[in-house]
């Protein structure tokens, strides 16, 4: 196998924050506890963190509550100063750009050069877009019948509990605080367990920036601990959450046996990738290995289901092999490094679950299948061939390096085979006829649609799911809606 493995080097960066942030100040978890996050590249243990529970997330919404009275200095502020505030931030950001790649990949995983490229700048470009968006949060004025005077104000939602995962552990904190923050709402955010050193990174630069006392706490902890205590604090208006499905049915749960919180949800995917016989192969081959593999496979909107016109799938099955058994997999701060290692152990090993169920299943498994190295997480990149829609493989995330090929002939059963998944994410087709593309974009049930394209994010585009793949979106003005409450106002003239 022509995998590389290069051996991971054990780098000591200068770990500047491992606690609690509350009211503007580092704090100690209630319990004196810490939990370990470790470097999945060698397995050792990066830092010790502080670990939040429900004494903390308390005293987190006491805060955010707090800095949201109407007397406060964030309520107090201009719509143009918040939105100066995200500006600084994005600006700390950028001059600390190289530390922070750094720590996203020694954390999570991800190859440092790629987290430097393509990570960060997404990150640095969302909390400038909502900076923008700051003094441009509008109501309107509407005629209606009478002798009255209406008009609408969307004001803040208030606290908003937002939780994150592992997978792009800056973006998602970006996604989550900069239009909550725009829109004027307070934040208690807790990071993944997995992945909490960025950032707590970032919530340094956040009092660096001048952001008011408790506007923006940050709770590193667990899932069933202090997430729960999250969805289910009485005093939280909203809780916002990007993760697995499974876990999503339990905020939705939370919120509806407490206080009717509001509720989006950003979850998993099971994305239909289509490949026409008329696309160029060249570009369909590289564009879907891109769209499956990048970022360890560990994408919600993964092109998992890769679906090949007849016409083509020998030589396309042909070509991704050998693209996959091309593909670096060593030290994620090598430059050269196309794949790091999952996250972790749990992760590990469900990958390594899914390419047993895909053999028992009668999935023809082209390359890869097999750990590699003998520490850290690291998994070949793995091509099966011959999936069939009932397999396991085609049906439940895998979130890994592994690529199900299958094989269709006619339009109309294909959107329905496409559509034939409880996940509504994402969706990509490569053709050069205009007509059939459109034709997939119309009818294929998904919140986003690529055409001759992947993985394309910028922060104005809406991104989110339909079906069990999520509840709202975020990201651009569609992105605003969720952080704000409509307020009607009737005047008697
Ligand atoms: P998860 O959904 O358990 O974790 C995501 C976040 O939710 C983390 O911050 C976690 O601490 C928190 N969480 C976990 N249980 C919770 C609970 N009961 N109440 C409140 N918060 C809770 O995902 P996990 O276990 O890390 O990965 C499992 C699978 O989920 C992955 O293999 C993948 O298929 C999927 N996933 C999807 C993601 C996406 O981007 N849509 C991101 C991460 C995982
Ligand atoms: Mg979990």
């Amino acid at each position: 196998m022509s995998t590389v493995l290069t051996e991971p080097t054990a780098t000591k960066v200068p770990i500047k924050q491992t606690k609690i942030l509350i009211d503007n100040k580092w704090v100690p978890s209630v319990s004196g506890k810490t939990f370990e996050t470790i470097n999945p590249a060698t397995g050792e243990v990066l830092a010790n963190v502080a670990e939040a529970d429900a004494a903390d997330v308390d005293l987190a919404v006491r805060a955010a509550r707090k800095a949201f009275h109407s007397k406060a200095p964030w309520r107090r502020m201009s719509a143009a100063e918040r939105g100066k505030l995200l500006n600084r931030l994005a600006d700390l950001i950028e001059q600390n750009i190289e530390e922070l790649a750094t720590l996203e990949s020694l954390d999570n995983g991800k190859p440092r050069h790629v987290a430097r490229a393509a990570d960060l700048p997404l990150v640095i470009a969302c909390y400038r877009y909502y900076a923008g968006w700051a003094d441009k949060i509008q109501g309107k004025t509407i005629p209606i019948s009478g002798d009255y005077f209406c008009y609408t104000r969307h004001e803040p939602v208030g606290v908003v509990g937002q939780i994150i995962p592992w997978n792009f552990p800056l973006l998602m904190q970006a996604w989550k605080l900069a239009p909550a923050l725009a829109c004027g709402n307070t934040v208690v955010l807790k990071v993944a367990e997995q992945t909490p050193l960025s950032a707590l990174r970032v919530g340094e630069l956040i009092l660096e920036a001048g952001f008011p006392e408790g506007v923006v706490n940050i709770l590193p902890g667990y899932g069933p601990t202090a997430g729960g205590a999250i969805a289910r604090n009485m005093d939280i208006d909203k809780v916002a959450f990007t993760g697995s499905t499974e876990v999503g049915h339990l905020i939705m749960k939370a919120a509806a046996e407490t206080n009717l919180k509001r509720v989006t949800l950003e979850l998993g995917g099971k994305s239909p990738n289509i490949i026409f016989a008329d696309a160029d192969m060249e570009q369909a081959v590289e564009g879907s290995h891109f769209a499956l593999f990048f970022n360890q496979g560990q994408c919600c909107c993964a092109g998992s289901r890769t679906f090949v016109e007849e016409k083509i799938y020998d030589e396309f099955v042909e070509r991704s092999t050998e693209r996959a058994k091309q593909r670096r997999v060593g030290d994620p701060l090598d430059k050269k490094t196309e794949q790091g290692p999952q996250v972790d152990s749990d992760q590990f090993n469900k990958v390594l679950s899914y390419v047993e169920a895909g053999k028992q299943d009668g999935a023809r498994l082209m390359c890869g299948g097999e750990r590699v190295g003998d520490r850290g997480y690291f998994v070949a990149p793995t091509v099966f061939a011959d999936v069939k829609d009932d397999m396991k493989i085609a049906q439940e995330e895998i979130f890994g390096p592994v690529m199900s090929i299958m094989k269709f002939k006619d339009v109309d059963d294909l959107v329905e085979r496409a559509n034939k998944t409880i996940y509504g994410l994402a969706a990509a087709v490569w053709t050069r006829d205009i007509g059939k593309a459109h034709h997939i974009a119309n009818n294929v049930r998904a919140g986003t649609v690529w055409i001759n394209c992947f993985d394309v994010f910028d922060a104005a585009a809406p991104f989110g799911g339909f079906k069990q793949s999520g509840i709202g979106r975020e990201l651009g003005e569609y992105g605003l809606q969720q952080y704000s409450e409509i307020k009607t106002v009737t005047v008697k003239l």
